[in-house]
């Protein structure tokens, strides 16, 4: 597997570790190895759950199977000052993963720690530091980052890399940690889909054992190696750490020769996660005597007055099963293309619409069934309580953590083209009118000056995962006119037939998905009436690989939430089932159909990402940070925020004047992201190590305020600033040089590169040129 470039700096601290280590090594101990990092997890006032993994490299047996490792966690990155020493025992039966809940430590001290194992191999250190507890008001600012969904074929884990240099409190997995496909599935590696290859085990993981290998495999992962060792995590899962569109007793989408072993299925993969994820074990309400003990992972994660966290349990405790009429998966998409699909919507008439009301009364019947349930009323009353409790401790946000989004999803591409045309955006409404009309039209014709196949097919989609499609991979072509045509994608049949089932959907607000929120509206009325009693509610989602900002409204209106939803880290998204719509066209859809409360802000469909809450008493701010492509180890290189939103707490809207909805706001600057505050210190002479890449030195430097040089890139390989301030960043150190323009580099000012050979216009002391910033927290 290729490495991305971004976390060599990081890796190369690892390397001088693992050296310094290694000359104590003696004998047959040494073979035990540290491949798959340090994460910290759950973090509480006083403890933090501390994870890591050992492999034993010898040819023979492990001695035992079990081996204790001696655990530090210092304050300062040397281990030299203030030292606690913990002992962990790691089990083959847990799959050699290590779990120890450090207790006896202090909220606000920057801690690093690592483990030692027998013969004296030292693991990577990581680093966290503790939330305040509920209500106490030296918290200040919370800085999460908000992952969702991440695939080893579909391509790079640059999100968490980039996140990796970021100053966060923690940051949060919604699910999806795993998917549990083989390679000719979700990516499709034959359909040249995958862009990560080397899928482990190479078939659909079923087995204890598989689960465990899969997990393995994408703990090699750099850029997840350098954000577990970050900053805490904080994790639940959703369906594919199990089974696709898991359910409290099955997965409706496996084969029927896998029904039989849906149970230990089940057990396998949350045995795996548990043992693979730094969660502290079960501390929620279990829905019944029947449910799993495991399975209760919803809890409460508080972050002095500033933040509770509520993490729910969305799958395998109670929730109900995907619809079924007579016996067969219902598909609301499926039964409207069948409905219409056959027929031009400029000539629907009153047989039509009666086919398509049909439909809706359908979905409407299952969707509003007050027996369906995702979390179950154990689940709801327990979070209605610690809404309760935390909203009565004076915390001012409460943030609800559920794993599918809560706003519904309704495209509506003509009224995306109304829209246009209302407010003056003629270019806009003319073209996308167009495709609109060709996409859905007996008599299209083709719209030009848009990217076609070599067939004449017109693909609009952007994320570089379209390649695959281009030529005879095409998975949708205009000339199919033909509903349920086999060459359609999925539930949808043909471009022609997807279109208009998207027309009728939204003229008669049909939905198209069960498996979110918007498929059990009852229950998701009971949490808006939760939230209505928060001081500040506000709602993080993932699953739907794709961004979204919404506010949330009860029936009667009347806004009681915001909804911050991430895209995934790499996992494919709208681009796949949409591609032949422009992706402006389809965000400004999916905004104009609304959902059925008119709530939807914001939608981008296919970038890859996460979403940077920093979080305070007067405001929630959300930048939507997209990575630029997540196909090629090069592509950790570029991100860029794409929105920023705020969400201002009841009392500063009424304060300032605003409305109670979301702001659109500039986001925050990348060095503020990176360091909450960050100080200009001119004053600090040394900044460590550069290298140098031929005439364009691009590297970056770094120092710890002291002369110590912690990591020197290599020579030849080109960095960015932003590498290296990720790098300095996941190394704990609390300076580094900064060059705004990005393209001359530079070392410090005493170091400077004179033995790597800097070259005339690219002086590293000029003034301007490099700035040495001290990171500090506000
Ligand atoms: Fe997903």
């Amino acid at each position: 597997m290729a490495t991305p470039p971004q976390v060599r700096c990081v890796l190369a601290c690892y390397a001088l570790l693992a050296l310094c280590s290694l000359a104590l090594v003696s004998g047959q101990q040494q073979n035990w190895t540290f491949q798959h990092g340090v994460a910290s997890g759950d973090p509480l006032p006083d403890r933090v759950v501390l994870w890591t993994r050992v492999t034993w490299a010898g040819a023979a047996a492990p001695p035992s199977d079990n081996v204790e490792l001696a655990v530090e966690v210092a304050t300062s990155q040397d281990f030299s000052g203030e030292l606690k020493n913990y002992k962990v025992t790691c089990t083959s039966a847990a799959d050699w993963t290590c779990k120890l809940d450090a207790a006896g430590l202090a909220p606000a001290v920057k801690y690093y720690y690592r483990f030692t194992a027998p013969g004296g191999v030292v693991s990577p250190a990581g680093r966290f530091h503790l939330p305040y507890p509920k209500g106490d008001a030296r918290q200040g600012r919370v800085r999460l980052a908000v992952f969702s969904c991440s695939n080893w074929g579909w391509g790079y884990f640059h999100a968490y890399g980039v996140a990796a240099r970021y100053e966060l409190d923690a940051w949060v997995h919604l699910g999806d940690f795993i998917y549990e496909y083989g390679p000719d599935d979700y990516p499709n590696a034959a359909a040249r889909q995958a862009v990560r290859g080397g899928l482990q085990p190479a078939h659909e993981i079923l087995t204890l054992a598989d689960y465990r290998q899969r997990y393995a495999l994408y703990r090699t992962d750099p850029s997840l190696q350098a954000l577990s060792a970050s900053t805490p995590t904080i994790a639940i899962w959703d369906d594919h750490e199990t089974a696709n569109n898991a359910w409290k007793d099955g997965f409706p989408d496996a084969p029927a020769s896998q029904a039989n072993i849906t149970d230990t299925r089940r057990a396998a993969g949350v045995q795996a996660w548990h043992e693979w994820l730094p969660v502290r074990p079960s501390g929620g309400v279990a829905a019944g005597p029947s449910a799993y003990s495991e399975l209760a992972i919803n809890r409460t994660m508080h972050f002095g007055s500033t933040l509770s966290l509520f993490l729910t349990e969305d799958r395998l405790q109670a929730r109900s099963s995907p619809p079924y009429v007579n016996g067969a998966l219902y598909s609301s998409a499926g039964a409207l293309g069948g409905a219409v699909g056959g027929v031009d919507p400029s000539k629907w008439g009153p047989a039509e619409e009666a086919k398509v009301l049909a439909v809706k009364a359908q979905t409407d019947a299952f969707a509003g069934d007050p027996n369906r349930t995702i979390l179950g009323k154990p689940q709801v009353a327990w979070l209605k309580q610690q809404n309760d409790d935390s909203a009565a401790a004076g915390v001012t946000w409460q943030l609800f953590a559920v794993t599918t989004i809560m706003q519904d999803i309704l495209p509506d591409p003509s009224g995306a083209v109304a829209a246009a045309k209302a407010s003056g955006d003629t270019a806009n409404a003319d073209f996308w009118g167009a495709v609109w009309a060709n996409c859905s039209s007996s008599d299209a014709t083709v719209v030009n000056g848009t990217p076609t196949n070599a067939a004449g097919i017109h693909l609009y989609s952007t994320a570089c995962y379209r390649r695959p499609y281009v030529g005879a991979n095409l998975k949708f072509n205009l000339s199919d006119r033909t509903p349920g045509s086999p060459t359609g994608y999925g539930a949808f049949a043909g471009v022609v037939g997807s279109c208009r089932l998207l027309e009728a959907s939204a003229r008669y607000k049909v939905i198209l998905d069960f498996d979110a929120w918007q498929g059990f509206r009852a229950e998701r009325d009971q949490l808006l009436d939760i939230a209505a009693e928060s001081n500040n509610a506000v709602f993080i989602a993932g699953d739907s690989h794709v961004f979204w900002a919404s506010v949330l409204k009860k029936a009667n209106g009347e806004v009681v939430a915001a909804e911050f939803d991430v895209s995934s880290v790499s996992s494919v998204g709208f681009e796949e089932i949409f591609p032949f719509m422009p992706v402006d066209l389809l965000a400004a859809s999916l905004v104009a159909g609304g959902g059925f409360r008119g709530g939807l802000r914001y939608a981008n469909t296919d970038r890859k990402g996460f979403i940077y809450l920093a979080i305070d008493g007067e405001k929630q701010h959300a930048d939507y940070i997209g990575i630029d492509d997540h196909c090629t180890p090069a592509g950790i290189n570029s991100s860029f925020c794409m929105a920023g939103f705020d969400r201002f707490t009841s009392l500063e809207r009424a304060k300032r004047g605003l409305p109670n909805d979301l702001l659109r706001t500039s986001c925050l600057s990348e060095a503020e992201r990176v360091s909450g505050t960050v100080t200009a210190a001119p004053s600090y002479a040394r900044a460590g190590c550069s290298s140098y890449n031929g005439a364009k030195p691009t590297v970056f430097a770094f120092a710890s305020g002291s002369t110590q040089v912690l990591a020197e890139a290599p020579r030849g390989q080109s960095y960015s600033v932003e590498q290296c301030a990720a790098a300095a960043h996941a190394a704990g150190t609390r300076l580094f040089a900064l060059n705004p323009s990005r393209t001359r580099c530079l070392g410090s000012k005493k170091t400077s590169t004179r033995k790597q050979g800097l070259r005339a216009g690219a002086s590293c002391s000029g003034a301007g040129r490099v700035q040495f910033y001290k990171l500090s927290r506000k």
